[in-house]
C-alpha cells in the first residue's frame, strides 16, 4: 500500500506572474486562469486549493502604499468568493476553500454565502477562518484598529459557534418536496437560533437550505499559541509555516494536544505544511532561479 499525503495549493485572485522572464504581463481579471489551473490540480489529484484573501491596500512597508502598488504585492487583489463559485462549477472533485475574515462579514451573510457555494460545489466548499491582522483592515470596517489578539480570537469562538447554528438551522430532512401535499419544505424542521452572545447576535434560521455537507470544511492557519488551540479545536486541515521534519512534527504534537484536551480525534485533522516550489527544467535551473532577485 503505498503511502498517501494530502495536496493543497494555496493562491490569491492576484494578476500573478506579470513581469518574469514567461510571464505575459499578469493573468486576467476575469479568473480563467485559476480556473485552469484548479482543473489542472484536480487532473493531479490534489485535496484543494485555498484562496487567500486580506482586506487592505498595506502601507506596511515605509508607512505608503508605494511598494504594495508598485510591485502588485498582495494589492490589486479580487474578491476570492466569486472566484471560489466559478472554479466549484468548473471542478469535480477538488476541495474548494476560500478565506473569509471573521471581522469583516456579518456571520449570517457568511453563514449564507458559504451554504450557497457549497451546493455549487455539490459539497466541496471550505472556509478559510481568519480574524484578519492589520489595523488598516479594520479601518476599512468602521474600527480604528483592531481588538487585541486574544480579543479577536474570542469573538472568533462565539462567531464560530454562531454560525454553526444557522448550518444546523434547517434540519437534514427540512426540505420534503411533497408534490401531493403542495409542501416544499416543512416549517418544523427550520428553526430561529435566537443566538444571543457578547459579541453577536442573530435570530436565525438561514434563509437557504441547509448545505451539502452540513457546513463547509474548516480550515484555520493560526500562527500564534492561540491561534493554534482555536485551529485545534475547530479545525479539519490547518495550514502551518514549520521548520524542518522537526518543527513539523512539533506543530503535529501540538495540534494532537489540544485536539486532546477538547476531545477531538486529531487524526482526523490534516495538518499541510507549506512548501514554496521553485521549478526549473533541471536541478541547476531551480537553484539559479532561487538566486534570481524578485
Ligand atoms: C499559510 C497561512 C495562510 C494564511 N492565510 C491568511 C489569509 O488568507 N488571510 C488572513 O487574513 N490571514 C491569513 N493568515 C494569517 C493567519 O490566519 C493568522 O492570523 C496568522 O498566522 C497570525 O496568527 P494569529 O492570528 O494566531 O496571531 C495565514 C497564515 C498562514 C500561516
Amino acid at each position: 500500500m503505498p503511502r498517501r499525503f494530502h495536496l493543497g495549493w494555496f493562491t490569491n485572485f492576484t494578476p500573478g506572474e506579470w513581469n518574469s522572464s514567461f510571464a505575459v504581463g499578469g493573468s486576467h481579471w476575469d479568473g480563467r486562469f485559476y480556473v485552469d489551473m484548479a482543473q489542472a490540480m484536480e487532473r493531479a489529484c490534489f485535496d484543494y486549493i485555498m484562496l487567500e484573501d486580506t482586506l487592505m491596500v498595506s502601507e506596511a512597508y515605509r508607512g505608503t502604499a508605494e511598494a504594495t502598488l508598485k510591485y502588485a504585492l498582495m494589492a490589486p487583489k479580487h474578491d476570492p468568493l466569486p472566484l471560489a463559485a466559478l472554479i466549484s462549477a468548473a471542478t469535480r472533485n477538488l476541495g474548494v476553500i476560500a478565506t473569509m475574515s471573521t471581522m469583516a462579514y456579518p456571520p449570517f451573510l457568511l453563514a449564507r454565502l458559504a451554504a450557497t457555494i457549497d451546493h455549487i460545489a455539490g459539497g466541496r466548499f471550505g472556509w478559510n477562518i481568519v480574524t484578519s491582522g492589520e489595523d488598516s483592515a479594520a479601518q476599512n470596517f468602521g474600527m480604528d484598529a483592531l481588538p487585541p489578539r486574544e480579543a479577536r480570537y474570542e469573538m472568533a469562538e462565539e462567531y464560530v459557534d454562531l454560525v454553526c447554528r444557522l448550518f444546523d438551522s434547517w434540519e437534514p430532512d427540512a426540505v420534503v418536496l411533497d408534490r401531493e401535499r403542495g409542501i416544499y419544505a416543512d416549517y418544523r424542521k427550520v428553526h430561529p437560533i435566537d443566538f444571543e452572545g457578547r459579541f453577536f447576535k442573530c435570530r436565525g434560521p438561514l434563509n437557504t437550505v441547509r448545505s451539502p455537507q452540513g457546513r463547509p470544511a474548516f480550515v484555520q492557519a493560526g500562527g500564534s499559541p492561540r491561534g493554534r488551540a482555536f485551529a485545534a479545536k475547530h479545525a479539519d486541515s490547518i495550514i502551518a509555516t514549520a521548520n524542518q521534519i522537526g518543527g513539523m512534527r512539533q506543530y503535529r504534537d501540538e495540534v494532537r494536544a489540544h485536539a486532546a484536551k477538547v476531545g477531538r480525534n486529531s487524526d482526523g485533522i490534516k495538518v499541510l505544511y507549506l512548501v514554496y516550489p521553485i521549478l526549473g527544467e533541471t536541478t541547476q535551473e531551480a537553484k539559479a532561479k532561487h538566486q534570481e532577485p524578485y
